[in-house]
Order: structure tokens, then C-alpha cells, then sequence
């Protein structure tokens, strides 16, 4: 019956609205509170803040005391800068030349040069320091350059390389040979397609397969199958982790629309589990076993080493405790937990990062190195989450296509490449992996604390990244004293350096013996010199100071 009296039908009605609004609240609450406390974890701020930064640079009167340093420590740095430049002009000089006359109409060139180092320093560094894009030639763990140099390689080519470029090479002339006879025909499928999805479904566990052409693409397709399964439009992402280019799983800086169905939470946290236990607009959980490495931390490049904030170190127990708590909680809340293997798988060990921390995911994505050094992205899962279309509603499809998958030459390569991972005789590469890759980071890090340099290195077996132990604005460097001692790096320096698992003793003991000449060598010309009182908090403020001093201008 309505109240006679308007009033309390006013009341009334505000309470209903609280007691629906209430839960609506907590659950906004919820959210908020298991996001990562850093900028990482804040996807829309993060996006305000790169709007506000104004764009500044150091000239070469302000380039070597941009910390504060006494004249003559700026004058040391200066020295050692143009010697460094002298080498590099005479020892890259081919290379350099065409990389400037191809990044012309190369975008992604321009880019990669410009953030090899933090903007303020950028210019400078891209004129003097250039490096070459180039290299002509590889053999055992070394690439060539078109100047003749050999160096170490350290780029792992993006994590593709983990047995070594040979073993790649060798993939490629047989898979070639293999599907000559077809040619590049699209559409119906070779063979050996047949042996390869067999394969892959005994390696990751799960029943069904789907080819792409890239660990980006494997990515999308698992996410659209798990809402399109589920029902529900929500992916969870953890701060800090990559999982392509794609909108969805890319929403804060980078990528200029925000995504509204993609809530990005804190790894390793009682909050986030909290949330999956009690959202109904969940459907897939994607994980990143790399970011076990640097939980919530962006890749580490060094265009972001603006102080020696930096840190990572990887605890295996935690991080296995971690998957088997998400595990429970996605098992109870029929929430679809994809491991995002592209970047892990194959390198941690045969059955990838499923076997390796102990935890089965319902759909794995693979990538990289699957197919034999041709590109390509593939998705397991298991069968009810792979289907494409339903019995029941028989236009409710679910759509996935893409000229190039399980081309015939991919295939025959990924072929050659999983025939070799069967062979027992070869599987004995990971036997004993992590005790050698962790034995050798020890090694390395004992030499840096014997010749007392601020450096340290932390490693996911192979996958190693450098950190700083004390403040300094000038860490980045590092990279061009490293290159300069013969180890080749990718383009975010030495955020990320990848061991192709055909390193042995010897080859590694001159990679360390190099590593530790260019630490020395950057802490002669006075890098790290420091004011006993720095400390990288009084380096955040002052970075500040110049943005606010940049913008009132
Ligand atoms: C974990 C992860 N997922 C997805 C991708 C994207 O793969 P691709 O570059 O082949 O598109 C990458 C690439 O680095 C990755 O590391």
C-alpha cells in the first residue's frame, strides 16, 4: 500500500536506494583498494600524469651535473663521454650511418632511438652515442654487426632465443625445405599441422589449440573465447605486465583509449583475491609469469632509470603460492585464469610455466620461440572454453580469423622445433637450469661487490635484469660502457638482459669479466659520484622541480 504521507514515501525510497547503493559502494571500494599502489596500478592517472610532463633537455652545459656535481667530476664525465663517442665513431661507423639514413622512414626506429634513455638526456646521447640498428651475421651466442664487430649477444631477441641462433637457423632451412613442395598455400593445412597441435596439447595439458600470428593476437583470442564462455566482460590484469599491444590489456600510457573492461589490480595481494572472490563481471584472470621477476614493475627499461629505484628479485616459493591461491579462487568463481606464456614458455623448463611453478591454468598462450624462429601465437585451452559457436543458439559465434595462421612454412618450422624439445637427449638442457643461471648471477654479483661498484643483477633463471644499489641519475649509461666492451643489448639497455641457454661456463665468465670492465670504467669517469646525503627521493624532487620549472615558463 503507498504511504499516505509523501514523506515517508521519500524515506522510504532512500533507504532502498542506500541499501542498493551500499553494496555497489563496497564493491567500488573494493576495487580501488586492490589496486597497486604505484602509478603502475593507476592506469588512468598514469595516463593524466604523461599528459602533464613537459618536455625539457640538458645541453651540454647542464648534461654532466645534472645531479649537483663539482665542476671537476662534471669535466671527468664530459671526457669520458666524447672518448666513448670517438669509439663509437670509428667502431660503428657503417652501422650508424645507415641507421640514421633508415630511421628517416622507419617510425618504429625513431622511437626506439629517441627512448633509450630518459628524455632529458636523449638528444645528446642519440648524436654522440648512436648505435647501429644493424647487424649482418650470428654464431653461437655472438651477432656481427656491418662494421665487423663481434659481440655477446644479450638481446635474446625479445626472448625468441633460447637455445641459440644456430639451433633457429637450423629450424628454418629444414622447415623450408619441408613445405616447399606446398608453397605458401592459405587456407587448407599441412600436415604436420596435426603432429604439432598433438604435441602442444601434451606439453600444456589442456585438449584444443588455435593458431596466430602473434603472441598479441594469441592473447586477444584467449580473452574474447573466455567472455564469450563466461558471459561476463571483465579481463584482470596485474600492474606492471605486458601481454601485447593490444587496447585491452595495454589501458594506461601507451595506448591513447582507455579500455572499460580491463580492471589492471596488484599482483601478490589479499585485495585482488578478495575482489575475484566477489565480482560477478569477471571472466578471465591473464597472467605474466615474468612479472615473478618484478612483481607490479613495469618492464624494466632504462629510458625510466631516472633514479636507482629499480628493483626486482624473484622468490619461486612465493611466487608458486601466488598461482595456487589465484588458481582456488578462479576454480570457485568459474573465472577463466590464462597463463600468458608467450615471453616464459619453453624457457623455463619443457612444460613451461605451468610445470615450473606447479600450477595448471584453463587456457595457455604461447609465442616467440614456438615456432622455431618464425613468428606466430598459439592458444590452448581446454575444450568447452576453445569452442567457437554453440549448440544451442546456433548464430552466437564467436569470431577468430587471420590469413596468415598455421602457415604451412610456421608450421613445419614449429614442427622441427618441438621434434627437438621431445628428444631426450636435447631436454637435458634444463637439467640443473636454474641452480647454473642462479650459480652464475651469484658469480657476477660477487665480482661487482669485490670491485665495489653500485651495480647487482637479478635473475628469473635466463632472464636477468640490472639494478642499481646506490642513487644516481646517471645509471643509464651503464648501457653504452657495455656496448662498448662487446655486449649487445635490445633497446631498453639494461633493463632486460636474455641468455640463450646455449651459454656455457667459459662464454659466460667473459661476459661477466666484460660486464664488470664497463662498470669500472663508467665509475672512473665519474658517473657515480653522489653527495653522501642523495638518496632517490631528494633525485625525485629535483626532477620535479625542473618539470614545474619547465611548465611555468
Ligand atoms: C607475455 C607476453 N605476451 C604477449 C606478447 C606479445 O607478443 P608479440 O610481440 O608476438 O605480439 C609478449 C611480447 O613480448 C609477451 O612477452
Amino acid at each position: 500500500m503507498d504511504s499516505p504521507l509523501p514523506i515517508l514515501s521519500f524515506a522510504g525510497a532512500a533507504i532502498a536506494g542506500t541499501a542498493v547503493a551500499v553494496p555497489k559502494l563496497r564493491a567500488r571500494l573494493q576495487l580501488s583498494r586492490a589496486k597497486h599502489r604505484s602509478l603502475t596500478g593507476h592506469a588512468k592517472m598514469s595516463r593524466l600524469v604523461a599528459r602533464l610532463i613537459p618536455f625539457y633537455e640538458f645541453d651540454i652545459n647542464d648534461f654532466f651535473n645534472s645531479d649537483g656535481a663539482p665542476a671537476e667530476v662534471a669535466a671527468q664525465r664530459r671526457d669520458g663521454f666524447f672518448r666513448l663517442a670517438s669509439l663509437y665513431g670509428e667502431r660503428f661507423a657503417k652501422g650508424r650511418a645507415l641507421t640514421l639514413q633508415a630511421s628517416e622512414k622507419i617510425s618504429d626506429l625513431q622511437f626506439t632511438e629517441s627512448y633509450r634513455v630518459p628524455f632529458q638526456y636523449s638528444r645528446l646521447v642519440r648524436e654522440h652515442l648512436g648505435t647501429s640498428a644493424f647487424v649482418q651475421s650470428s654464431a653461437g651466442v655472438t651477432v656481427t654487426d656491418l662494421d665487423g664487430n663481434v659481440s655477446y649477444d644479450l638481446t635474446g631477441s625479445y626472448g625468441v632465443n633460447i637455445f641459440g641462433n644456430d639451433f633457429y637457423k637450423d629450424c628454418i632451412a629444414s622447415a623450408e625445405g619441408r613445405a616447399r613442395a606446398l608453397g605458401p598455400v592459405l587456407g587448407p593445412y599441412h600436415p604436420v599441422i596435426v603432429d604439432n597441435v598433438n604435441r602442444l596439447c601434451a606439453i600444456s595439458g589442456l585438449d584444443e589449440v588455435s593458431f596466430h600470428m602473434s603472441g598479441t593476437e594469441a592473447v586477444m583470442q584467449a580473452v574474447r573465447l573466455a567472455r564469450y564462455h563466461t558471459g561476463r566482460s571483465h579481463l584482470v590484469r596485474f600492474a606492471g605486465a605486458y601481454h601485447g599491444w593490444w587496447g585491452d590489456v595495454q589501458p594506461g600510457v601507451g595506448n591513447p583509449i582507455a579500455p572499460h573492461e580491463t580492471y589492471t589490480l596488484a599482483e601478490m595481494s589479499e585485495r585482488t583475491l578478495r575482489v575475484l572472490q566477489t565480482r560477478r563481471d569477471i571472466a578471465c584472470v591473464l597472467v605474466n609469469p615474468l612479472q615473478a621477476l618484478h612483481p607490479n614493475g613495469n618492464a624494466p627499461s632504462d629510458s625510466a632509470l631516472v633514479d636507482s629505484s629499480r628493483n626486482g628479485g624473484f622468490d619461486r616459493e612465493a611466487y608458486s603460492e601466488w598461482l595456487r591461491a589465484l588458481r582456488q579462487v578462479c576454480t570457485e568463481r568459474n573465472i577463466v585464469l590464462i597463463f600468458d606464456e608467450v615471453f616464459v614458455g619453453f624457457r623455463l623448463a619443457a612444460g613451461g610455466a605451468q610445470e615450473y611453478f606447479g600450477v595448471r591454468a584453463d587456457m595457455v598462450t604461447y609465442g616467440k620461440s614456438l615456432a622455431g624462429g618464425l613468428p606466430v601465437g598459439a592458444v590452448c585451452g581446454r575444450k568447452e572454453l576453445m569452442r567457437r559457436f554453440r549448440d544451442n543458439r546456433p548464430v552466437d559465434v564467436c569470431f577468430a580469423r587471420g590469413t596468415f595462421n598455421s602457415h604451412p612454412y610456421v608450421m613445419t618450422a614449429m614442427d622441427e622445433f618441438l621434434t627437438r624439445l621431445e628428444n631426450p637427449a636435447f631436454r637435458s638442457v634444463y637439467d640443473g637450469l636454474d641452480a647454473r643461471w642462479n650459480g652464475r648471477a651469484r658469480q657476477l654479483n660477487a665480482m661487482l661487490a669485490e670491485h665495489d661498484l653500485p651495480v647487482r643483477l637479478s635473475n628469473l633463471s635466463s632472464i636477468w635484469m640490472v639494478h642499481y644499489t646506490e642513487p644516481s641519475r646517471y645509471n643509464w649509461m651503464l648501457q653504452y660502457y657495455l656496448r662498448a666492451e662487446g655486449l649487445a643489448l635490445s633497446w631498453v639497455g639494461t633493463g632486460r638482459l636474455i641468455f640463450s641457454l646455449n651459454y656455457t661456463d667459459a662464454d659466460f665468465a667473459e661476459v661477466a669479466k666484460r660486464f664488470v670492465a664497463a662498470a669500472e670504467k663508467m665509475k672512473a669517469d665519474g658517473w657515480w659520484w653522489r653527495e653522501a646525503s642523495l638518496t632517490d627521493k631528494k633525485i625525485r624532487r629535483r626532477i620535479l622541480k625542473e618539470m614545474f620549472t619547465r611548465r611555468a615558463r
